[in-house]
């Protein structure tokens, strides 16, 4: 899918992220299972992530991240007419976390709803709050990417567990005078599907006491298959965005990768010709928060004074599915820049 916006201008009004205040280094990890920092390091880039307590659920990050981009929007919670929850770590299949965050934000007029697209999640939340506004449904979208992947990894595979670590953000679209999103492209290679993939929990393989001791319920990741895809559509995909959009790689002036691997980061930073210092990178103290990623990186960026009016953002996140999504957006909002 792609399009660029020819209408009605939504921005980015609010940002807000949360990540858990207990860090867990690449040391820490190798008391944990046969690994160390120097290979962490310079395979992945990452030094340290953020790890959740056992009380701590997805909503518990999402309510404080969504807060705080509430209140840097200056819109109040009631106001809200949509509310998606981009994830693969859900409080619980049903309610859906959208809807319990709802109720806690007393937005009592809003849809409310989560969104699986693996790590690209974000990014298809995004698109979506934008189509809803620019059609008209909604004034007000409070748009939450978020996971706590720590409940989903197998903590004696090395080949996973040093990879994510856990983390939200949120951002608030309404309807702008002018600037905001310009386009998005987005698709999904199902055939890449067994490449990342967790095959318990759902109605094909439901919860057993087999599954469970069969490590179904954790992350199954063929590595070079997963880098080699990232590396390939975080260029397609920016390009084929801008393409669209009438805009050039130089015209980019605050790039936001998903935060996977610095190497697969630098990959597709060098292809596509993007300066480092417009590169906004914290996988190394993040790790790979999947649908969390890109707003939290947009909410370091922000709070790095890098986003502010007229800047042009870059967005592009991959993952499971496997699947990607990119955003082009003229910044209209917040900054001090
Ligand atoms: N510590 C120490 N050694 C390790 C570790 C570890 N944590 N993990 C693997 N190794 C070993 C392997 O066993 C292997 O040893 P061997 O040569 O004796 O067999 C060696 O290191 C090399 O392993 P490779 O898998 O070839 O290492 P590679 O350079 O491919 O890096 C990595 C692996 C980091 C996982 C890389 O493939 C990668 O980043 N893939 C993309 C993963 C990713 O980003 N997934 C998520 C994206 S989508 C989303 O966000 C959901």
């Amino acid at each position: 899918m792609i399009g660029s916006a020819n209408g009605v201008a939504v921005s980015i009004t609010g940002i807000g992220s949360r990540v858990p205040e207990k860090v867990l280094t690449n040391d820490d990890l190798s008391k944990l299972m046969d690994t160390n920092d120097e290979w962490i390091r310079e395979r992945t880039g990452i030094r340290e992530r953020r790890i959740a307590e056992p009380e701590q659920a997805l909503s518990d990050l999402c309510l404080p991240a969504a807060r705080e981009a509430l209140v840097d929007a200056g819109v109040d919670g009631s106001e809200l007419d949509l509310i998606i929850v981009a994830t693969v770590t859900p409080d619980m299949a049903f309610p859906s976390t959208g809807a319990i965050l709802a109720d806690q934000l007393g937005a009592v007029d809003a849809a409310a709803y989560d969104l699986s697209a693996g790590c690209t999640g974000f990014m298809y939340a995004v698109a979506q709050g934008y189509g809803m506004l620019a059609g008209g449904l909604a004034t007000k979208a409070l748009i939450v990417g978020g996971d706590v992947l720590s409940r989903i990894l197998d903590w004696s595979d090395r080949s996973t567990a040093v990879l994510f670590g856990d983390g939200a953000g949120a951002v608030v679209l309404e309807r702008v005078p002018e600037g905001g999103f310009l386009g998005f492209e987005l698709g999904a290679d199902g055939s890449g599907g067994p490449q990342l993939y967790l095959p318990a929990g759902g109605s094909r393989t439901p919860a057993t006491a087999e599954s469970v001791a069969e490590k179904l319920h954790f992350v199954h990741m063929n590595g070079r298959e997963v880098f080699k895809f990232a590396t390939r559509v975080l260029v397609s995909s920016a390009e084929a965005v801008l393409a669209e959009c009438g805009r050039s790689i130089e015209d980019v002036d605050v790039y936001v990768p998903h935060q996977a691997n610095v190497r697969i980061i630098e990959h597709a930073r060098q292809k596509l010709g993007i300066p480092e210092e417009k590169t906004v990178i914290d996988v190394d103290r993040y790790g790979n928060t999947s649908s969390g990623s890109i707003p939290l990186a947009l909410s370091d960026a922000k709070a790095d004074g890098r986003l502010y009016e007229g800047q042009l953002v870059l967005m592009t996140g991959m993952g499971a599915g496997l699947t990607w999504g990119s955003g082009l957006i003229e910044w209209t909002a917040g900054g001090e820049g």
